[in-house]
């Protein structure tokens, strides 16, 4: 079966009760036609209200979790408790995660392992800096990143993985990768999905794209053949967020 599109919003630490409550009622506004899979993350102290105020399908996800289930570790998340308030979504692994909070990718794979034992859905997220670009090293930085998570996750759990490709060049800086670097890592990693885990595993695993997506470049971008949805940052906190999610594949 195709890969079903999935749009992100990750709303990382902005927004407030007001300004995410209207972005909620214009998502629940917006005439969706239930191709695309909508997923949006605002902050963890959002998601109780986002989720009950937000109408079905569209879910919500944490950005972050630990992977305790539970115990004497302040200002954490368990995976558990994201389960036991229906929130089945978490995005791991992200840039400023790696760059900011200490996640290596040791952490990020022990955190998928919890995540997933939990029966939660990840977005697992992976790219490279602009160096790493610079220096010819994209590919061997992205395969590091996802040999982590590999380790920690038996085959028959992919279909709970969402690949988010995020070259931290591209990452809130109006700088979108073009749609040729994208396709050539999305084929990329799906060649070795195909290789390190199986040829089905690589079929159906949604590879989505994230760093600068907006309402004028999505079109575009959902055109390469391997760019199966993206992960959203500022646009997702505009009202062209609605129409990133009606982008046509
Ligand atoms: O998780 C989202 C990405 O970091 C992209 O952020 O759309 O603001 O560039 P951005």
């Amino acid at each position: 079966a195709a890969r079903k599109f999935f749009v992100g919003g990750n709303f990382k630490m902005n927004g407030s009760l007001e300004s995410i409550e209207k972005i909620v009622e214009s998502i629940n506004n917006a005439k969706f036609d239930g191709t695309t899979e909508i997923v949006i993350a605002p902050p963890a102290l959002y998601l109780l209200q986002v989720q009950s105020e937000l109408k079905g399908p569209t879910e919500v996800s944490a950005q972050n979790c630990f992977t305790e289930a539970s115990g004497a570790f302040t200002g954490e998340i368990a995976p558990q408790q994201l389960k036991d308030a229906k929130v089945h979504w978490v995005i791991l692994g992200h840039s400023e995660r790696r760059s900011m909070f200490g996640d290596t990718d040791k952490l990020v794979a022990e955190k998928v392992k919890a995540a997933i034992e939990a029966g939660l859905s990840v977005i697992a997220c992976v790219g490279e800096t602009l160096d790493e670009r610079e220096s010819d090293k994209t590919m061997d930085v992205v395969e590091r990143q996802l040999e982590a998570i590999a380790g920690n996750v038996p085959e028959s759990e992919w279909k709970n993985i969402v690949v988010a490709y995020e070259p931290v060049w591209a990452i809130g800086t109006g700088k979108v990768a073009t749609v040729q670097q994208a396709q050539e890592v999305h084929d990329d990693i799906r060649k070795w999905l195909a290789k390190r885990i199986s040829p089905s595993v690589a079929e159906a695993t949604r590879i989505i794209y994230g760093g600068s997506v907006n309402g004028k470049n999505c079109g575009e971008l959902a055109g390469a053949k391997d760019i199966d949805g993206f992960l959203v940052g500022g646009a997702s906190l505009k009202p062209e967020f609605i129409d990133i999610c009606k982008t046509v594949k």
